[in-house]
């Protein structure tokens, strides 16, 4: 399908897309599918009732609204994600479709998964047009790796991370630590990825685990990752950007190489980043939901199916994020929400 055949580019384009708080939106979200093929118990509800084909996005659905986003909205970064995004077959197709885009403001395409299926399909995201790719590795040793993705292998992932940097992609690491689980595998990841010059974010557990086992008391906060890192390391405070995560610059006494990466903690429960978020989620099955803490989200799916125009979803749109809440600050603490990460995309 072309998605360059509908409206000119910025015929119902009024002014940025924003929100009451004057926060643009450049960034879109995309989750391509809620299953996945782990079952990461801080993501994951234990018995996940999966949408059924019917209730998700048509690909022609799809590439109508992302276009919209795009080319009307001004949306200028797309983040593919799950579930996990690599069991959807068509992605490199998806991902070609989102490079027709770029003409029309589109500057980068980028994919978040677990890795595990990536060795044998790197290259060909990279054919297709993806840019970068942000991979989850919680765990080197086996052992914990698997008590945090429901009894999965380290080495395919491994794999994966080898073959996306063999394929030229650029790529970054997240850790999303856990009390009682993780936390011993801080500083080992650490010096694995300073080793291995890979860019790595620590995540702090947040209350979206779709089991209810999320308490304040096993979110490891940026304060003690830091405290573990300075047992170690030199770590110096990097001027804040964009970016979800602060950053640090870490020094001696491992023997990374000199200009090996920074590295960063994303503290969303304990110094949350809502005043500066630029991003918007959309889910497999076509709902807008302007924050990772937003109660419901808007089926833009049921808009256009009922046969709305681009001028009528772009509306739905700008109205959605208008009234797109403070953040995690509005929703302290855990909240009984209808949605569970794998189904928002992280
Ligand atoms: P880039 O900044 O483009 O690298 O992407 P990202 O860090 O947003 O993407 P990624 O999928 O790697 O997400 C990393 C972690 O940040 C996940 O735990 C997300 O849930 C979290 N995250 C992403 N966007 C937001 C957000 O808008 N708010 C909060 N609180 N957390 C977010
Ligand atoms: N808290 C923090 N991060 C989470 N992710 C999934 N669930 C949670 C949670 N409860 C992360 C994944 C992945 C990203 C998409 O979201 O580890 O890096
Ligand atoms: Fe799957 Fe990612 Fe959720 Fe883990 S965090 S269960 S890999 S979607």
């Amino acid at each position: 399908m072309n998605l360059l055949t509908r409206l000119p580019a910025g015929a119902i384009t009024e002014a940025p897309l924003s929100d009451r708080y004057d926060r643009v939106k450049r960034k879109l979200r995309v989750s391509l599918t809620d299953r996945c093929n782990f079952r990461c118990p801080y993501c994951m509800p234990e018995k996940p009732d999966f949408l059924p084909r019917p209730q998700r996005l048509t690909r022609v659905e799809l590439a109508r609204l992302l276009r919209l986003f795009v080319a009307e909205l001004g949306v200028s970064r797309l983040r593919l994600t799950g579930g996990e995004p690599l069991l959807r077959r068509d992605l490199e197709a998806v991902v070609a479709e989102c490079g027709e885009l770029r003409p029309l403001g589109l500057e980068r395409i980028s994919l978040t998964t677990n890795a595990a299926l990536l060795a044998r399909r790197a290259e060909g995201l990279k054919q297709a047009g993806l840019d970068d790719l942000n991979i989850s590795l919680d765990a080197l040793d086996p052992a914990t790796f698997a008590k945090l993705s429901g009894g999965r292998d380290v080495r395919p992932v491994l794999a994966g991370i080898a073959a996306a940097r063999a394929a030229g992609l650029r790529l970054k690491l997240n850790a999303v630590i856990v009390r009682d689980i993780n936390e011993e595998q801080i500083l080992p990841l650490t010096r694995w990825a300073l080793r291995e010059a890979l860019p790595l974010r620590f995540i702090e557990f947040m209350p979206l685990d779709g089991r209810g086992e999320w308490s304040r008391q096993r979110v490891v906060s940026q304060a003690e990752i830091l405290r573990r890192l300075q047992g170690e390391f030199e770590v110096q405070a990097l001027p804040r950007g964009n970016d979800p995560a602060a950053y640090y610059r870490l020094q001696g006494p491992g023997d990374h190489p000199a200009g090996a990466p920074d590295v960063g903690i994303i503290a969303t429960v304990s110094n949350p980043f809502c005043a500066s978020c630029d991003r918007l989620r959309l889910t497999a099955d076509g709902a807008l939901y302007p924050c990772l803490f937003s109660q419901r989200g808007v089926s833009l799916r049921d808009t256009l199916r009922a046969g709305a125009d681009d001028a009528a979803l772009a509306g739905l749109i700008r109205n959605t994020v208008w009234h797109k809440d403070a953040g995690y600050a509005a929703h302290p603490g855990y909240a009984e929400r209808p949605i569970a990460m794998n189904s928002l995309g992280g």
